[in-house]
């Protein structure tokens, strides 16, 4: 099962994939989480990659679209997998279909997970992630034990360098410039699933789990 999160900053695109990596034994492929591990390790794309996450722009689809191509053969794909913010851009779309023609393959599902603006600004704020693995939490809907520790691995919370609210808000307008536009391209290939990303959680892992079969 082949499937692609949409949505905007902050609708819980990372935190479904997640679990439909888990449920569906798929591994889970964030564009967003290579670019952080990388920043965090000093390599030569995470310094690169970093100057645009830290002012809210896109990475440049030269430097995403081979990340991922490069993935997606790997033999743990082979059943499928979840990705989440990737693709973002037309181009980026395009090139995925491309990649996976040559394979003989396609996608199977594009899910938007739809947030108004309103309710995303909160969400971030109140966002907390993992230095060491990580794991997201949020510091009134997913409470950490203790608070500022994480949870799975013990390591210490931080505010991400990108959630803070001007940056959110430059992310919004990216999102709706060069990003939406996909759930056209994505409807027009009549992939398009929408979920209703305000309800908890819980039940849009439900309504998810309903689109893609037990
Ligand atoms: P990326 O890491 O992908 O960030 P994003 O798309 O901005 O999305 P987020 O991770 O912020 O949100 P999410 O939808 O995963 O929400 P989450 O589940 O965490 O990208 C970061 C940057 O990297 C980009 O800005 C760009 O620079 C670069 N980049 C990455 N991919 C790229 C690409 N393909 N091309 C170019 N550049 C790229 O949830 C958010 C919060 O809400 C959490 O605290 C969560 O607990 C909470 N929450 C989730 N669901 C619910 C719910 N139903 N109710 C209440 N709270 C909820
Ligand atoms: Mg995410």
């Amino acid at each position: 099962m082949k499937i692609i999160m949409l949505g905007a900053p902050g609708a819980g695109k990372g935190t479904q994939a997640k679990q439909i990596a888990d449920k569906y034994q798929i591994p889970h492929i964030s564009t967003g989480d290579i670019f952080r591990a990388n920043i965090k390790e000093g390599t030569e794309l995470g310094k690169k990659a970093k100057t645009f996450m830290d002012q809210g722009e896109l990475v440049p689809d030269e430097l995403t679209v081979a990340l991922v191509a490069d993935r997606i053969v790997k033999e743990d794909c082979k059943n499928g997998f979840v990705l989440d913010g990737f693709p973002r851009t037309i181009p980026q779309a395009e090139a995925l279909d491309k990649t996976l023609e040559e394979m003989g393959e396609k996608m199977d599902y594009a899910i938007d997970v739809d947030v108004p603006d309103e309710n995303i600004v909160n969400r971030m704020g109140g966002r907390r992630a993992c230095v060491n693995c990580g794991a997201t939490y949020h510091i009134v809907s997913i409470p950490t034990k203790v608070e500022g520790i994480c949870d799975d691995c013990g390591s210490g919370l931080i505010l991400r360098e990108d959630d803070k609210p001007e940056t959110v808000q430059k992310r919004l307008s990216v999102y709706h410039e060069q990003t939406q536009p996909l759930i056209e391209y994505y409807g027009g290939q009549g992939i398009l699933k929408t979920v209703d990303g305000t309800r908890p959680m819980k039940n849009v892992f439900e309504d998810i789990i309903r689109i893609l079969g037990a």
